[in-house]
């Protein structure tokens, strides 16, 4: 027996969302801080989904060069991203000194002001990603200040509001937010909770945490976390989201130029090889579990610097793993569905997983 498509499920919500932001399938590209090169938005983007960028450590020239170089390749949208900042952090110097010691176990040594990290002024930033146009853009960590907000709406770019919790997406709708993005615990990279000493006591998974969302807010729900094929998007647009947002699954994309090392180890990734460690940045992210990760849980190591001191003093650490290969020491951020993605062109993972998806909600 067929039957007419309904006007208010999973399909049709999907449909409503892409019809808002221009796109033909309701994929968005996570906004991934140095791992979102252009190429990569231009492709997805190009497919009929999202392009995206983190911009964290871009300064003004580089989000306007970022964005110039996508519009050269792509006229479809693009969602800029940003992480609001944390108050300065609190500075131990004996603790760091220990810090130095140990991470010199693990690469160079560490220079004595290595902490002093800093990124650059995120008014200016603010500034560059408003003048850049782009179709949204998001926010994590926290909510942008009402001032941002009324000039985002004032230019008719869209606001996406990471959340890791309801309270956190009812706070982000109150605040003006167009759409919330729940990220899921299962999510590789930075947990985007607002309070970050909350961060691992509050993990809620993608499939508690997305029909709790959608029946908080009234604004559209993006999924994010774990998701890295078809199965995974129906699913989330089974359970009430309106469009979803890939990381990890986009990695071994040939336009990602992932460090090879990172790309092979996330292709064995099972779930239980990733885990939660402030050890790169201060910061809890979900990474694969390497000797470096393990080493810095022991009980008899330091603990982690707050964010953003530990990031620099890693820096150097990770710039020597990078050269010379060693996915046991990089910063390499894994989602739990890490191994679902395959090495594909990005255009063919966009096309496969809204085929899929479709196929799966009996929409094809
Ligand atoms: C390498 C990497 C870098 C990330 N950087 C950012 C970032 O700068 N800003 C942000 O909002 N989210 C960032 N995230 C989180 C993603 O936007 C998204 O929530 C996550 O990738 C979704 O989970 P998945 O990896 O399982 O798809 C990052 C994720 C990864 C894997």
């Amino acid at each position: 027996m067929s039957e007419a498509p309904a006007t208010n499920g999973p399909v049709a919500r999907a449909a409503a969302f892409c019809r808002r932001f221009g796109l033909r399938a309701p994929i968005l590209l996570a906004p991934m801080a140095g791992a979102c090169p252009p190429a990569l938005s231009i492709a997805v983007a190009n497919a009929g989904g999202m392009g995206a960028a983190g911009l964290l450590t871009q300064t003004p020239e580089g989000i306007a060069a970022w964005m110039r170089e996508v519009r050269a390749g792509t006229g479809g949208p693009v969602q800029l991203n940003l992480w609001i900042p944390d108050p300065p952090p609190r500075r131990e110097p004996a603790h760091e000194g220990r810090l130095r010691a140990f991470l010199a176990q693990w690469g160079p040594e560490v220079a004595p002001d290595a902490g002093n990290a800093t990124l650059p002024d995120f008014g200016a930033q603010c500034a560059a990603l408003l003048d850049a146009a782009p179709a949204a853009i998001s926010s994590i960590m926290g909510l942008y200040p009402p001032d941002f907000v009324a000039a985002l709406k004032a230019r008719g770019i869209a606001w996406f509001a990471v959340a890791t919790t309801v309270a956190e997406a009812v706070a982000a709708e109150a605040a003006g937010a167009d759409v919330v993005v729940a990220q899921g615990a299962e999510a590789g990279g930075h947990r985007g909770a607002f309070d970050p000493s909350l961060a691992e006591r509050r993990l809620v998974g993608t499939f508690a945490l997305v029909p709790a969302v959608a029946d908080a807010v009234k604004v559209p729900v993006v999924a994010t976390g774990g998701i890295a094929d078809g199965r995974g998007v129906a699913a989330a647009l089974a359970l009430g989201a309106s469009a979803v947002q890939l990381g990890t699954a986009f990695l071994r994309c040939p336009e990602a130029q992932l460090h090879p090392a990172w790309a092979e180890a996330l292709a064995r990734a099972r779930p239980e090889d990733t885990l939660l460690t402030r050890a790169f940045s201060g910061r809890p992210g979900r990474s694969l579990a390497t000797r470096y990760t393990a080493a810095a849980a022991a009980p008899d190591a330091p603990a982690p610097a707050p964010y953003p001191v530990q990031r620099g003093l890693t820096a150097a650490m990770r710039a020597q793993a990078q050269k010379d290969g060693d996915v046991d020491r990089m910063q390499a951020w894994a989602g739990q569905s890490a191994a679902l993605g395959h090495a594909e062109p990005a255009a063919s993972l966009v096309d496969r997983l809204w085929t899929d998806a479709r196929a799966l909600l009996n929409a094809a």
